[in-house]
């Protein structure tokens, strides 16, 4: 731990927040391996630039090819792995941005611990961020027969250990915000049910007209 250190007083949240003209929060996406995650993630992602919110998308596997690159999957790596994700998750709330993580995130503590990093922190002046919980739940069964990336088969075969639902476990929220069931509701109409959620809550600017045209990149 650093010791001569000290915190240097920043714009407050709300100027910043009224410079972008949105709000920052947390969507933090939960669920097995093969549920949904990144694939609602990524639509939802790209639905909300389109409605002209700042959006930016944390997502497991990702991560470790940079941010996380020296941490492995031992229970230590794995709950270092989440608190640095929901670190950053905050820094992209706190800057006024729509912060999408996707993570397995099997265990209620370190989902914890990412919502109260977001409820409270160190010389934070301005209050509570948005933490919203979404929770991507499909049975096993159907996680297991998509299985995209071979890692349920690998897991069977005991290729893969520590996997969540196949021999490591899956706590399921208690009180998740929002229930994304991908094996009933398409993609489309998941990325609809947590935009509707956020409007309704006055989080993104509700009856947003979509961006005409992409601009080219600069
Ligand atoms: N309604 C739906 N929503 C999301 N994914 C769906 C849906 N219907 C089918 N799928 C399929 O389910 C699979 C989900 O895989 P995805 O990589 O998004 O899962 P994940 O939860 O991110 O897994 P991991 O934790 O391994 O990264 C994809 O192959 C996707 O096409
Ligand atoms: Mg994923």
């Amino acid at each position: 731990m650093a010791t001569n250190i000290t915190w240097h007083p920043s714009l407050s949240r709300s100027e910043r927040a009224a410079y972008r003209g949105q709000r920052g929060l947390t969507l933090w996406f939960t669920g097995l391996s093969a549920s949904g995650k990144s694939t609602v993630a990524v639509a939802l992602e790209q639905h909300l630039l389109h409605l002209g919110v700042a959006a930016y998308r944390l997502d497991g596997d990702n991560v470790r090819f940079g941010l996380n690159k020296d941490l492995g999957f031992s229970d230590g790596d794995r709950a270092e792995n989440i608190r640095r994700v929901a670190e950053v998750a905050r820094l992209f709330a706190d800057a006024a941005v729509v912060a999408i993580a996707s993570f397995i995130s099997p265990f209620r503590a370190d989902r914890e611990l990412a919502r109260a990093l977001h409820a409270s922190h160190e010389h934070d002046a301005d209050g509570p961020l948005p933490f919203v919980e979404v929770f991507v739940d499909v049975p096993l069964a159907v996680a297991e027969a998509r299985d995209p990336k071979g890692l349920y088969r690998r897991a069977r075969a005991g290729e893969v250990k520590h996997f969540t639902g196949i021999d490591s476990p899956y706590e399921p929220p208690e009180n998740p915000d929002i229930v994304l069931r991908t094996d009933q509701a398409s993609v489309e109409d998941c990325v609809a049910q947590v935009v509707r959620w956020l409007e309704d809550r006055g989080l993104i600017p509700a009856g947003k007209t979509p961006v005409a045209d992409v601009p080219p990149a600069p």
